[in-house]
């Protein structure tokens, strides 16, 4: 799908699909029609003021309604809800509607009205086309390709998204921001075709050869630990969970280099991903049924892989490392068993009570490597827990860590980009709950707060005193069980878009 940017008058359109955004009125109330959608309204001879006045449209969220146009055009109203309650995600959700009823309609081009999606309190007309287009990408998105006839037998249809900006002054700002939102759905679009890949196929070397293909394409450094170098630095963690896989694990160091940053200094951040490509639950193995979403347990890498596609992409003034620890967690003959102690590559050591909670143990080494970047923030991403859909649902990512200033600037990047986060916390308590009998830890830490021991359990990898660190629970908020807005069934590429969002915040003052 290509996308332009231009600023004549719709009216000047005769054919295709143009769609103008509307906020709801006041009480159910019909809008007072401005700007574009009074333009659009004139040129279709009372199209818009009839769709409110019969009924067809109210400009509620998602509401979407074709009508009548002008010439051969069809004129498409997208409502945006409330316009005190509209924020950014309003405008990924206007751009994944419109875009699907356009396929839906056959259309091959498709012209955007951003002047009602004009500056209000949430947003610009460039930060709404940024959204708008990342909706419409993400919203498209489908995971096809093992199939051997497509799913939806009719292939989208829309090749051309013009967006129309009524000042001819901002073209350029609005086309800069439409490239900005396809490399964010790009950098998503790559963690949820990963997230998805079944486990037969993405094995831990398959994941490596793809985070090296998104270097190659992006300009991204990429190194891969193997099984040598992974037990040269004596990672006992991820060791002890690949104990029961035929296939070897590895580590992936992805490094983005800023290319010019005008001589200032920049910051450095790493990216720490879980990526255990099935998890069995090993000897202590989970139940089957449901089994079959632990292919999903690799989400955490995907996003980190994906936000170093996005971060290279809009060529972030930050350096950003993506360290990501692939294994399959399995029984065999050779698994690591309960009551295992495992000595992790920081030497600390760990006794294993439930082969289950393996993330922590691969995360425990990765942390640990991450230090050696000298960075100023970590930050891992992970489906550690189900405790936290317990606690969260599956609306908000948990996030913890170990400095508040952080853990603040991740949750507004997590509500500008609409990947929201709740924080929930750590401490002494919970360090109490995993402390080891007969080893330094414990794996798990007994009944209660699940997503609290897990973080706290990484804590234990980090050198507070060196570094920021937060630790974002996704294992709620990494796929979805049916069709939502912006993500068919399946894994939603998760933390893209708020890693790449607060990396963005980190460079402005
Ligand atoms: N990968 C799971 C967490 C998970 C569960 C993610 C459900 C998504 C949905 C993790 O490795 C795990 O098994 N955690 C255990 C921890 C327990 C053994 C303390 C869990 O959540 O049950
Ligand atoms: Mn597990
Ligand atoms: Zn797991």
């Amino acid at each position: 799908m290509r996308f332009s940017v231009g600023s004549k008058a719709l009216s000047t359109e005769n054919k295709g699909v143009v769609a103008v955004a509307l906020y709801a009125g006041d009480n159910g109330k019909a809008p007072k029609l401005t700007g574009d959608a009074k333009a659009a309204d004139v040129a279709g001879d009372g199209a818009v003021k009839a769709a409110f006045a019969d009924r067809f449209f109210s400009g509620a969220k998602g509401e979407v309604h074709v009508t009548k146009g002008w010439a051969n055009v069809r004129l498409m109203l997208v409502g945006l809800g409330d316009k005190d309650k509209a924020d950014l995600d309003t405008f990924r959700l206007a751009g994944a509607s419109a875009i699907k009823k356009a396929d839906a309609l056959r259309a091959d081009r498709l012209v955007c009205a951003l002047q009602d999606a004009a500056p209000g309190k949430h947003a610009t007309v460039q930060t709404c086309a940024e959204a708008l287009v990342t909706g419409m990408l993400l919203g498209r998105y489908k995971f096809d390709r093992h199939r051997e006839t497509p799913k939806d037998q009719k292939a989208p249809t829309v090749k051309d998204v013009r967006f129309m900006s009524h000042e001819s002054t901002e073209t350029r700002s609005v086309k800069a921001a439409v490239e900005r939102g396809e490399a964010i759905a790009q950098g998503q679009i790559i963690a949820r075709d990963l997230a998805n890949s079944p486990g037969n196929v993405a094995t831990p070397d398959w994941m490596a050869k793809q985070a090296q293909k998104v270097g190659k394409d992006h300009g991204v450094k990429v190194t891969v630990m193997g099984m040598p170098e992974i037990k040269k630095h004596k990672m006992g963690g991820l060791l002890g969970v690949n104990q029961g896989s035929e296939l070897p694990p590895r580590m992936v160091i992805m490094e983005h280099t800023p290319r010019a940053s005008r001589g200032k200094p920049y910051k450095t951040v790493v990216l720490v991903g879980k990526g255990i490509t099935f998890d069995s639950g090993g000897i202590s193995i989970k139940p089957g049924a449901g089994m079959e979403l632990m292919k999903y347990d690799k989400c955490g890498a995907c996003a980190v892989i994906g936000t170093m596609a996005s971060v290279a992409k809009l060529n972030l003034p930050v350096r950003v490392i993506g360290i990501t620890a692939f294994t399959e967690n399995l029984p065999s003959g050779s698994a690591y068993k309960p009551g295992d102690i495992l000595t992790m590559a920081s030497g600390k050591t760990v006794e294993v009570l439930n082969t289950d909670a393996e993330g922590r143990l691969i995360l425990g080494d990765a942390l640990w490597y991450a230090h050696k970047f000298k960075p100023d923030a970590i930050i891992d991403l992970a489906t550690l827990t189900g405790a936290v859909e317990v606690a969260l649902g599956k609306h908000y990512t948990g996030v913890m860590g170990s400095d508040d200033k952080l853990i603040e600037r991740l949750i507004k990047a997590g509500q500008t980009s609409g990947e929201r986060m709740w924080q929930l916390p750590l401490g002494d308590e919970y360090q109490e709950m995993i402390k080891g009998s007969h080893a330094d830890l414990n794996n798990i830490g007994g009944r209660g707060a699940g997503s609290c021991t897990a973080g706290q359990f990484l804590r234990n990898f980090i050198e507070e005193d060196k570094v920021a660190w937060a630790h974002l629970d996704i294992a709620a908020t990494a796929w979805v069980d049916g069709d939502a807005p912006l993500t068919p069934k399946g894994c939603t590429g998760v933390g893209v878009r708020s890693m790449t969002a607060f990396l963005r915040e980190l460079t402005e003052p």
